[in-house]
This record gives structure tokens, C-alpha cells and sequence, in this order.
């Protein structure tokens, strides 16, 4: 855990938003959602605290976190940048994109820029594939991306 806040205190900030949204139906999603946008990431130590109050095993908790790309296993950067991987996308070239986009920001999926400014995300579709290739820089979406346009995206946000 990379946080600047207590065990006690993650414990309990964790029990809170667990026990918020367990009554709901299918409540594992909705907790981790939760749960990264308060820490930034899944940490490690909340699938014990997830696995028990949900009565779940850690290897189911864990199951689920690693499945869906859109967890966080460590802190972002001060920046995420998404690029959309699936068909419409890589059918315009979003490929090319994220091989240029990678070597820009010299790291891969799942990676942060030894800066801290950027963690260059996957994603699997933005709902924008009448507009592909599509990104995301932190909330904001973009179609119709080229290597240009997300050049200056990664220029401005490492400024
Ligand atoms: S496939 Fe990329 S936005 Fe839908």
C-alpha cells in the first residue's frame, strides 16, 4: 500500500464504503469501483477486508479485480490516458496509434512515466465507435484521434 494514510484508517475507510454497497445486488463491481476512486487503485490489502464482508473467497475477489482492465493494481499518475483497443478502433488504425503513443511516453499499457504525469490505460470501447479512434485523458473523451492530436495531448499534460 502506497498511501499516506494509517492501516486503522484504511481499514475503516474501506469497512465504510464496503458496507455501503454491499446490500446491493452484484455488489463486488460497485465496491471497486468505489474503492478506486477513493484510493486511486485496488490495494492489495482491501480484498481480505472485500472477500470477508462479501463472504467471498481472496481468490475470488482477486479473480474479479484482475479481470476487468479497468482496476488499478497501483497508483496512477497524475494523469490517465485510455486508448480504446477494441474493433472499431483498431479497424482505424488505433494500433499505429498506440505503438507511437507508447514510444512518446516510453512505456506500455499499465505503465506510469518515471515523471509521475501519465498512466497510459487500455480500454474497451468508449461508446465513441462512430467517431474510432477514440481516447480518454482523465475524464475527457476524444474521437477521431490521430498520432498528432495525442502528441500534443501527452506534450500538455507532461508540461
Ligand atoms: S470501439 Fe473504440 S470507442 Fe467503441
Amino acid at each position: 500500500m502506497n498511501m499516506r494514510i494509517s492501516a486503522g484508517e484504511f481499514t475503516e475507510r474501506s469497512l465504510q464504503i464496503i458496507r455501503d454497497l454491499k446490500h446491493l445486488e452484484g455488489p463486488m463491481l460497485p465496491i471497486l469501483h468505489a474503492i478506486q476512486a477513493e484510493f486511486g487503485y485496488v490495494p492489495d490489502e482491501v480484498k481480505p477486508i472485500i472477500a470477508s464482508e462479501l463472504n467471498l473467497s481472496r481468490a475470488e475477489v482477486h479473480g474479479v479485480v484482475t479481470f476487468y482492465h479497468e482496476f488499478r493494481d497501483h497508483p496512477a499518475g497524475r494523469h490517465v490516458l485510455k486508448l480504446c483497443r477494441a474493433e472499431a478502433c483498431q479497424s482505424m488504425g488505433s494500433d499505429r496509434i498506440a505503438d507511437r503513443v507508447r514510444q512518446l511516453l516510453g512505456i506500455d499499457f499499465h505503465q506510469t512515466t518515471l515523471d509521475g504525469a501519465v498512466t497510459l490505460e487500455p480500454v474497451y470501447c468508449l461508446g465513441l465507435c462512430a467517431c474510432a479512434p477514440a481516447a480518454m485523458l482523465d475524464d475527457e473523451v476524444y474521437g477521431r484521434v490521430d498520432e498528432h492530436c495525442l502528441g500534443e495531448i501527452v506534450a500538455e499534460v507532461r508540461r
